[in-house]
Order: C-alpha cells, then sequence, then structure tokens
C-alpha cells in the first residue's frame, strides 16, 4: 500500500490563501514522484470564518485536527478584527492545545538571495533557532486595574504585588495599571533545550546558545540558566554559551557566522526570528515548523497576513513552500523534502523567476510553478 499522510489545511487571511496554494502545489508534485500520497482537509478558520460564525476554533475542530498528520497553515490577521484577537484565538490557540513546545526556524541564506548584512553570504549564515512556543510571556497571565474595588480577585494578586514590591497601597496610591506575567517551568525549559542538543547532534553542529536576559529578569531566566546548564551535561561534547537577548541582537547583525544552533525563550525567540528573517533575505524567504514531536505539528510561514498585498498574486510563497518541506521531513519523508529544498535553492540561484520582495517581477504562482519544475527535473 502507498504511503499516505492527512494534512489540514488552514488557509487563513489576508494572502494565506495564495501562498498556500503554491506550496500544495509543490507538495503534491513531489509526492507523486516519491510515491506517496497527500490528503487535504480543508478548514476555514480565519477572520472570514469569525466574522460569519462567531467562532475562532473550537473544541470540535481541534479534535478533528489531532486525526491528522500534520497541519499546514497560512496566515491570520485581518484589519476588521481587533488586534490579537485572531493571533490567541487561532494560531497561539493550536500551538498550546497540541503543546507544539518547538518552533523551529532555520535562517539560512540560501545561494542567489542579498543579505542586507555587508561582506556576509551562504557561507555565514547558517543556523537554526529553537524558540520555546508555549510559556515565557505568551502563557496569557494579566490585566489591568483601575481604581477602587474593580475585578476583585485580580485586584487581590496585583495589591500583593504592588505592596510587596512599592510598599504601596495600590486602592488609594495607584490609579490604573497593568500587568503580564511570564511563567516558565522546569520540563517546558528542558525539553526544548533536549531537542536543541539533540538537534545538534543529528546534525553534526559543534555550538549550541543559550538566549536570556539573567541580568535583569533574574527570577524566569535564572533559573532557564540553571536547567539550560543542567541540560548541557547531557551533551558533552557540544559546546555551549550565553548570551543575553540585547546582546545577541547585536552579534546576529555583526557575526552571524557565530551560530549554529540557538534555544531561546519564547518572547526572545518572537524577536531574534524577525531580525533572523531579515539578515537571510527577507520575510518572504522565512519558514516555521511548531512542533510536537510526539503529537501533531504545524507549519507555516513566520511573515503574517499582508492585507495590503491579498489578492493581488504578487507575494513570495517561498517561505511557505519551505514550511511544506519542513512538514514533509518532519512526517518522515525526508528525500521528498530535501527534493522540494533543492528546488528552491535551484529556483533562487538561477534569479530568473522571484517576486517583487527579492527585486523580480514574478506572480506568486510562477515562483510555485518554477519550483515544480525544479522538483520533476531532479527526476
Ligand atoms: C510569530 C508571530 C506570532 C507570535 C503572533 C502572530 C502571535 O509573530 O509566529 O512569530 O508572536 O508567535
Ligand atoms: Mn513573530
Amino acid at each position: 500500500m502507498k504511503r499516505g499522510y492527512k494534512i489540514a489545511v488552514i488557509r487563513g487571511d489576508g494572502i494565506g490563501p495564495e501562498i498556500i496554494s503554491e506550496g500544495e502545489k509543490v507538495l503534491e508534485a513531489v509526492s507523486e514522484l516519491e510515491g506517496f500520497e497527500l490528503e487535504w482537509r480543508e478548514y476555514p478558520h480565519g477572520a472570514e470564518h469569525y466574522l460569519a460564525t462567531g467562532e475562532l476554533i473550537g473544541e470540535d475542530t481541534l479534535t478533528e485536527l489531532e486525526q491528522c498528520d500534520a497541519i499546514y497553515f497560512g496566515s491570520i490577521g485581518d484589519p476588521r478584527v481587533e488586534t490579537g484577537v485572531l493571533e490567541q484565538g487561532i494560531l497561539l490557540a493550536m500551538r498550546f492545545y497540541f503543546d507544539q513546545y518547538v518552533n523551529l526556524r532555520p535562517v539560512k541564506l540560501l545561494e542567489g538571495v542579498r543579505t542586507p548584512l555587508a561582506g556576509k553570504g551562504p557561507e555565514d549564515i547558517d543556523f537554526t533557532v529553537v524558540r520555546e512556543n508555549t510559556e515565557d510571556f505568551y502563557v496569557g497571565i494579566g490585566g489591568r486595574a483601575k481604581g477602587k474595588g474593580k475585578k476583585r480577585e485580580e485586584l487581590e494578586i496585583v495589591r500583593e504585588l504592588y505592596h510587596i514590591k512599592f510598599g504601596l497601597d495600590i486602592e488609594s496610591d495607584a490609579d490604573e495599571l497593568a500587568y503580564q506575567i511570564g511563567v516558565v517551568t522546569r520540563e517546558g525549559c528542558a525539553r526544548v533545550m533536549r531537542f536543541a542538543f539533540e538537534l545538534a547532534r543529528e546534525k553534526g553542529k559543534k555550538k549550541v546558545t543559550s538566549v536570556d536576559k539573567a541580568n535583569v529578569l533574574t527570577y524566569g531566566y535564572g533559573f532557564w540558566r540553571e536547567i539550560f546548564t543542567e541540560v548541557a551535561r547531557g551533551y558533552p561534547e557540544i559546546d555551549t554559551e550565553f548570551n543575553f537577548v540585547d546582546a545577541i541582537c547585536m552579534w546576529l547583525v555583526k557575526n552571524p557566522e557565530w551560530y549554529q544552533v540557538v534555544v531561546t525563550p519564547n518572547m526572545f525567540g518572537d524577536i531574534i526570528t524577525d531580525l533572523g528573517a531579515m539578515i537571510q533575505g527577507g520575510l518572504g524567504l522565512a519558514p516555521g515548523a511548531n512542533i510536537n514531536p510526539d503529537g501533531v505539528s504545524m507549519f507555516e510561514p513566520i511573515h503574517g497576513s499582508a492585507p495590503k498585498y491579498k489578492g493581488k498574486g504578487v507575494s513570495n510563497p517561498i517561505a511557505t513552500v519551505w514550511a511544506g518541506a519542513m512538514l514533509l521531513e518532519t512526517v518522515g519523508e525526508k528525500r521528498a523534502s530535501e527534493r522540494v529544498l533543492g528546488a528552491i535553492e535551484s529556483v533562487l540561484r538561477a534569479g530568473k523567476v522571484r517576486t517583487y520582495d527579492l527585486g523580480g517581477t514574478s506572480k506568486t504562482s510562477e515562483v510555485g510553478d518554477a519550483i515544480v519544475r525544479e522538483v520533476k527535473g531532479q527526476d
């Protein structure tokens, strides 16, 4: 019997549908050549669906998605919906529900792509960011308080913090405040760190860098450091180092060649991977994989929905196609995955078919077609 995989597809908002179509096209082509089948299951979630039905993503859908081998995700975000609603209600909801605790983001400058970093080339920019994906400031604990007697229980917590920290009585001394709490757990840190070390081992990398801000956020990231030191003991052949998050932003621009595998708490990982996307040639080229090694993983470009470009057919589909290659690798189709990445590389190296962000005039679908031709041409 043929190998087969059920892939849930959430096209989402803005340019999501058009870039996902190219990804599907490429994955279909490679599946035929490599002798496996993809069964696509469409889900309508996103702004349109939310505005029409009020559903973000419900328990029923999540249970259904659980039956799939992977989720292929376009992008969400729409000017008609208040910022944060779709992001938290759909994207983060899935990351948390499926416990996709690793957000894997390769930062690799492919040949034929220009980096804004002067004097740096593909041999200098090739590392992987392993971003923790279910903890830290993303846990959604926080609140706002104003005046007297509002939101009793929350006010109790804040009152206590306020009192311990400043010796003030919030009800009489503070008029309005907001707080947001980050949480990191021992196992939450350890598991993503183990993943980073295992990845380094598997790919023959020599060093893992840990990112934090332990000089100021001493409780949370002091804890993170302690755990990193413990986990690192299990991998004596791999070198380690600590970088503060502000410092790594500087070094990634100055000396990206220092980095091989970078493991980071969620919030800092969000920030440094946008920086990473730019040094690898732009957001149009940056894929991400939300991974639960024992469960359902989700693959997406790291860019957003770019509403301005919706329906124009000009957006770069490469980040999404690359995310598709990561999907194939994760379900066990390594050869197919390598073929797709190889085809992306050939198209970029040749430089003839490229979208506006890379200085070209090609349409989204022309880039998809060119990658398909390359995938077939390797036969
Ligand atoms: C990302 C995005 C998300 C994040 C948003 C859309 C919730 O910026 O995947 O990097 O902050 O993780
Ligand atoms: Mn981000």
